[in-house]
């Protein structure tokens, strides 16, 4: 199959998914994946990547259980992206375990083979038990969780609240966020609906060490 083929069949399972998981910011997301469908496809280089490696596996082994058709697309389309591991943040605000176990791949906007205005749609995979320290961004965010459990809280210094996948997390503009990947790697489609030249933020908080030694149970 070829890459564009297997992209935009993936973008048509994604959004069968968010039609069956629906919620706060669903339907600006879904708006940015039908007009996708316009879009010429951009081929681009892949581009592989350490922690996708030891990491999506059982990420969509995870999935295949309850969402086999979209565990096969992501499959098929891994090899063909641009996997980032994120390097903006200051590394002393951010953490070592974030830094080094994080990966995306934007499909549609964000220089991906989709193009789109102000829009970033694609994946996320974070490594088991990392803390995603708390942040903020102007920009509008989707997270849709494929697997689970994990942890978040929507402000420094709020308790944890433990989430299953498939429970998506809308963030409103500058809405503080922290996410605690659980035992699974954390496998989610991630979107940002407007602003996405606007960076996020780290919000400082005195009980990362704890939260990032915490265990999440199975
Ligand atoms: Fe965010």
């Amino acid at each position: 199959m070829s890459a564009e083929i297997s992209i935009r069949a993936f973008v048509d399972a994604a959004d069968d998914y968010l039609a069956r998981h629906p919620g706060p910011g669903v339907a600006d997301v879904r708006a940015g994946l039908a007009a996708s469908r316009a879009q010429r496809f951009e081929p681009h280089a892949a581009m592989a990547n350490a922690i996708v490696d030891t990491h999506l596996e059982p990420a969509l082994a995870s999935l295949r259980a309850g969402e086999p058709q979209l565990a096969a697309r992501i499959e098929t389309i891994a090899p063909h992206l641009q996997w980032i591991t994120y390097d903006a943040y200051l590394r002393d605000q951010i953490g070592d375990g974030f830094a080094e176990g994080h990966a995306f791949a934007s499909v549609i906007g964000g220089g991906a083979p989709l193009p789109a205005a102000d829009y970033d749609f694609g994946l996320f995979l974070i490594a088991p038990h990392v803390l995603y320290r708390d942040r903020a961004h102007k920009a509008p965010e989707l997270y849709a969780p494929l697997t689970g459990p994990h942890g978040w809280r929507f402000g420094p210094g709020r308790p944890l609240e433990i989430m299953p996948a498939h429970q998506p997390v809308w963030n409103e503009p500058y809405r503080p966020h922290l996410t605690k990947v659980g035992p699974t790697p954390l496998l989610c489609l991630f979107c940002w609906t407007r602003d996405v030249n606007e960076t996020a933020v780290v919000l400082p908080a005195d009980d990362w060490p704890a939260l990032e030694t915490l265990r999440i149970a199975s």
